[in-house]
């Protein structure tokens, strides 16, 4: 547990996402011990004023709690910590920011499309995009695994479900890395920029929502455009909205998932042969074990709707309620020895895709199947692969990311 007393604890202050994991996990063990939802100060988002304030939610069964009582903490008022002006909360928000029964009509439009034809047809695409990623690297010995390995499937395979031609795929990892690197120096500095990459995506997705609308191919856009729920379509600025949200959500977590996972294996070599021993066995609890572990979507925001309370603590209507997921996947009430990486764990009901209600993470299985088997060509075809330096972290209280990772493995020829 960290030597800062509870009221010294200051999430919204960015010095504390430059630190490194284990000074957070103890700052967030202080406040499930203590101050399980403590009150918090916002950061400034560029010229926009700092909110008033929000009530961090750290334990396990609250988090789980809010989550599932939709009515009561809702989603339409925002779901980051800052408020967006509206301009731009449009762009971002799609269905992740929106509640019942717009939210319902819009994911029961998108769920009719992930049906298992399609899921079948991308199953194969997966094994054979991660194959081409592997043959990519194989014959250099070292190379960066985040950029050359681990973002590439996700980026592929979300780009190819939706109809986005290869040579814009390296555009689309851009634009995503600009809009969830906000607050990381190396990314968007500026409003405008942020606004720039989303623009550009939203106009994208337009144009390819337009084009599928008049001449449907056999993609994930062509089947969300014509999809009908009680006779109503979704509109090209919802479809719009959504891309943004599905691009990004389907390129920037995954690929974290993966790269936490080789870091995590190469520091406990126990582990890694307990999984190599048995890949298809153990990669059932592997995989959740790395979505608790990384936690690569570290919160996501609800607004009360009516006064109420949680873990004890009393909350108004209209105040914010940050679900810190990182923390509840930490909750040593919850999890035997929570700070072990067991590729064996059981029962492991993390929080780590959300903690259930109606928002829960709807490329949950698609994430599953990607992580299994990257991880399978990894280890049939690069099986002394190792991670050689330090992980260069993402500064973000939102998404747990790695920008770079070395590696190194015997080449083949
Ligand atoms: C390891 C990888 C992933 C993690 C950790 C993750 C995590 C999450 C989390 C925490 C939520 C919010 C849940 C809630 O509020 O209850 C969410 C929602 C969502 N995720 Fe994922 N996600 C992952 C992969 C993906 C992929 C690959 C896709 C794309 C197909 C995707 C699409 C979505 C969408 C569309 C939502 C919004 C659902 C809604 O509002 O109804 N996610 N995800």
């Amino acid at each position: 547990m960290t030597d800062l007393s509870v009221d010294a604890i200051a999430l919204s202050d960015p010095e504390l996402w430059a630190r490194p994991d284990a000074e957070r996990e103890a700052v967030f063990a202080r406040l499930r011990a203590e101050r399980p939802v403590s009150w918090h100060a916002e950061p400034a988002f560029h010229q926009y004023p700092a909110g008033p304030g929000y009530w961090a939610v750290t334990r396990f069964d609250d988090v789980w709690r809010a989550s599932r009582s939709p009515e009561t903490f809702i989603s339409g008022k925002g779901v980051n910590i800052g408020d967006m002006p509206v301009e731009i909360s449009e762009f971002f928000g799609s269905m992740i920011a929106m509640d019942a029964p717009r939210h319902s009509k819009l994911r029961g439009i998108v769920q009719r499309a992930f049906t298992p034809r399609h899921i079948a047809k991308i199953e194969d695409v997966i094994s054979q995009k991660a194959t081409e990623i592997v043959d990519d690297v194989a014959t250099e010995g070292e190379v960066d695994f985040v950029t050359q390995i681990a973002a590439q499937l996700p980026l592929q395979v979300i780009c190819d479900m939706m109809g986005i031609p290869a040579s814009s795929y390296q555009r689309v990892f851009e634009l995503t890395n600009i809009i969830l690197g906000v607050g990381d120096p190396e990314f968007a500095q500026t409003l405008e920029e942020l606004m720039a990459a989303a623009m550009e995506l939203y106009q994208t997705a337009m144009e390819l929502g337009e084009a599928r609308l008049a001449d449907p191919a056999d993609d994930l856009t062509s089947a969300l455009m014509h999809a009908e729920v009680d006779g109503e379509r979704i509109t090209t600025q919802e479809f719009g909205s959504f891309f943004i949200l599905l691009v990004v959500a389907g390129n920037e977590t995954t690929r974290n998932a993966i790269s936490h996972e080789m870091k995590a294996l190469t520091d406990h070599p126990d582990q890694r042969r307990l999984w190599a021993d048995d890949f298809w066995g153990v990669a059932p609890t592997a995989v959740e074990e790395i979505v608790r572990w990384a936690t690569p979507v570290i919160h996501f925001r609800r607004t009360a709707s009516r006064d109420t309370e949680l873990g004890g603590q009393a909350i108004a209507e209209g105040d914010k309620v940050v679900l810190w997921y990182s923390s509840a996947n930490r909750d040593e009430s919850h999890f035997a020895d929570p700070h072990r990486f067991d590729v064996r764990r059981t029962p492991n009901d993390h929080v780590g895709f959300g903690a259930g209600g109606p928002h829960f993470c709807l490329g949950a299985n698609l994430a599953r199947r990607e992580i299994t088997v990257m991880f399978d060509e990894l280890f049939r075809r690069l099986p002394d692969l190792q991670i050689t330096g330090e992980p260069a972290m993402l500064q973000s209280a939102f998404i747990h990311g790695i920008k770079r990772m070395p590696c190194a493995f015997t080449p083949s020829r």
